[in-house]
């Protein structure tokens, strides 16, 4: 079997022979900010979206672009790859991370001229039906992050250790809870249904703006469903109707329990379904039955 193709620093290459220096300030310091897109048959999804998260982040951390991208830019790039490693068809995620580059180490930046660390890589995405149509489970741990979640970046161990104690406790998402309030879930915006209005987090320092997230708010609007972007607090949680997780690559996941709690009737809901189908509607995609 050929081996998997990557992008890393000007060129495409097996995986295999992909290096970088240990001197990488992503290696040394988890300086540097990433997104994760996904594909269906060789077109990217919402991918203005993520190109604008991406410039976001990388204005929030003082990171450019390496100079001389080939034309089309990251876009291209990303097609190129899926092309090379034959995900032309079918569906795909495409990862890209940017690091400040190699340098002696220093806490502050890399003298001027430093090259970036640009690398991409695609891989076969199974689409996880069984968790979009059942539903998960998922605990609440408290938010111990910082106060600069916008950033998409590279620095996620407190996600990693809320995904282990997720799995630990049969679990598949862990739900950040800061000062009482539900932030979002270590790689999953957060939604809740009450009184039939749908409410999740407003966008700022504690949360990152999902591209799903607002994908799924223009859907509920286009669907007259009320929308409230405010703070979910820990204590309503008896008037969850219907709680659900979003996001690129699990798209809506119904939340049917809670801390080992069922969520309203411990089922997927009908708000969390009419979005489902809006969801996949816009797409032109099928699912299986959403029951
Ligand atoms: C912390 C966090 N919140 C939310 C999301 C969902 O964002 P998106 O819909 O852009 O994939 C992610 C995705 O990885 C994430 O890591």
């Amino acid at each position: 079997m050929s081996s998997a193709q990557v992008y890393l620093d000007g060129h495409f290459l097996p995986l295999t022979e992909a290096r970088v220096s240990v001197e990488d300030r992503g290696f040394l310091f988890g300086d540097g900010v990433y997104e994760v897109l996904r594909a269906s048959a060789g077109r990217l999804y919402e991918e203005e979206a993520h190109w604008r998260r991406l410039a976001s982040s990388c204005r929030e951390v003082a990171l450019t672009l390496p100079e001389g991208l080939p034309a089309g830019g990251l876009r291209a790039l990303a097609l190129e790859l899926l092309a090379r490693n034959g995900l032309g068809e079918g569906e795909a995620t495409v990862y890209l991370q940017l690091t400040r580059g190699a340098a002696p180490r220093t806490h502050h930046f890399p003298p001027p001229g430093t090259r970036p660390t640009l690398y991409l890589s695609a891989a076969a995405f199974a689409p996880p039906w069984e968790a979009r149509t059942r539903g998960v489970q998922a605990i609440t741990l408290p938010d111990v992050r910082w106060s600069r979640c916008n950033i998409k970046s590279i620095n996620l161990l407190p996600n990693t250790l809320a995904k282990q104690r997720a799995r630990e406790a049969g679990a598949a998402e862990a739900v950040f809870v800061r000062d009482g309030v539900l932030t979002e879930g270590a790689s999953t915006t957060v939604f809740a249904v009450l009184d039939g209005a749908l409410v999740t987090h407003p966008n700022g320092p504690h949360i990152l703006p999902g591209v799903t997230r607002d994908v799924v708010l223009a859907l509920a609007r286009a669907a007259g469903i009320p929308v409230h972007e405010r703070p979910l607090r820990l204590e309503e949680r008896e008037h969850f109707d219907e709680l659900f997780v979003a996001s690129t690559t699990l798209d809506l996941a119904p939340v049917v329990a809670l801390d080992g709690q069922p969520v309203g009737a411990g089922r997927p809901g009908p708000v969390t379904r009419a979005l489902q189908q809006a969801f996949y509607a816009a797409q032109g995609v099928t699912p299986p039955t959403l029951g």
